[in-house]
């Protein structure tokens, strides 16, 4: 692991770390799995965190053995209806929808001087940010459209330590997803995982819950 002093910078993923979106990911995701008669069922729904639109729908039809039974255009067709009732979810979002603890850190985090960037696999990561009022914090954002692999692939994390201008080594990730935190190691950034310490068991630093995350909570982890 990267020494604390090394560390300039933070690339963050979004739904799940600094906000609840997963959840919303999650109920939209379950409404297309009963629609076409897949199996939902907790791996599933864990090992679809972090996965683009396109990618979660084929686990879903594959779950359900399903994957030949549509076209492409109804593939397409099933990932606008759920991204439609995903959307639904978000229009009600506030900036009380942010986790605990996280303003407080991306207000010490930017206090302290770190540079900030956001690695989300979510084309509705501008209009989430937006919704929390949290947009300010974020002027580097990777797009997903300029990105030809997904997570697990480190793509995205390199991406996200570029638009900063640090290397690697001189960034921690911060995920809720398994295939996130084998991204983020794959870039060679330092990765935190939050949430189950089973699923996120290759996370270089471990924490319950968003409200543990602090500089001081980072520093303690890493000499
Ligand atoms: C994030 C979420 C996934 C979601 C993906 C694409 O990585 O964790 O659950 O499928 O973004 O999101 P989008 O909003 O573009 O459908
Ligand atoms: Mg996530």
């Amino acid at each position: 692991m990267a020494k604390y002093s090394d560390i300039k910078g933070f690339v963050f993923d979004l739904d799940g770390v600094i906000t609840d979106t997963s959840v919303f990911h999650s109920q939209a995701w379950h409404q297309v799995a009963d629609k076409v008669g897949a199996p939902w069922s907790k791996e599933l729904e864990d090992g679809l965190k972090g996965i683009s639109r396109m990618d979660s729908l084929e686990m879903i039809l594959k779950a359900g053995n399903l994957q030949d039974n549509y076209t492409d255009e109804q593939k397409v067709d099933l990932a606008t209806e759920k991204n439609t009732n995903y959307l639904k979810l978000v229009d009600q979002m506030t900036p009380a929808n942010i986790l605990p603890g996280i303003k407080d850190f991306l207000d010490e985090i930017k206090n302290g001087g770190y540079l900030l960037s956001l690695a989300s696999a979510s084309k509705n990561a501008p209009k989430v940010l937006q919704k929390l009022n949290l947009t300010d914090y974020f002027p580097k954002i990777v797009d997903p459209k300029t990105l030809s692999k997904g997570k697990p692939d480190p793509e995205i994390y390199v991406k996200g330590a570029e638009l900063i201008d640090l290397k690697p080594e001189q960034c921690i990730g911060v995920e809720d997803a398994a295939a996130g935190v084998e991204s983020i190691n794959a870039a060679g950034e330092t990765s935190i995982g939050i949430g189950d310490k089973q699923i996120l068991k290759d996370a270089d630093i471990n924490f319950e819950d968003t409200s543990e995350m602090t500089l001081a909570n980072i520093e303690a982890q890493m000499n």
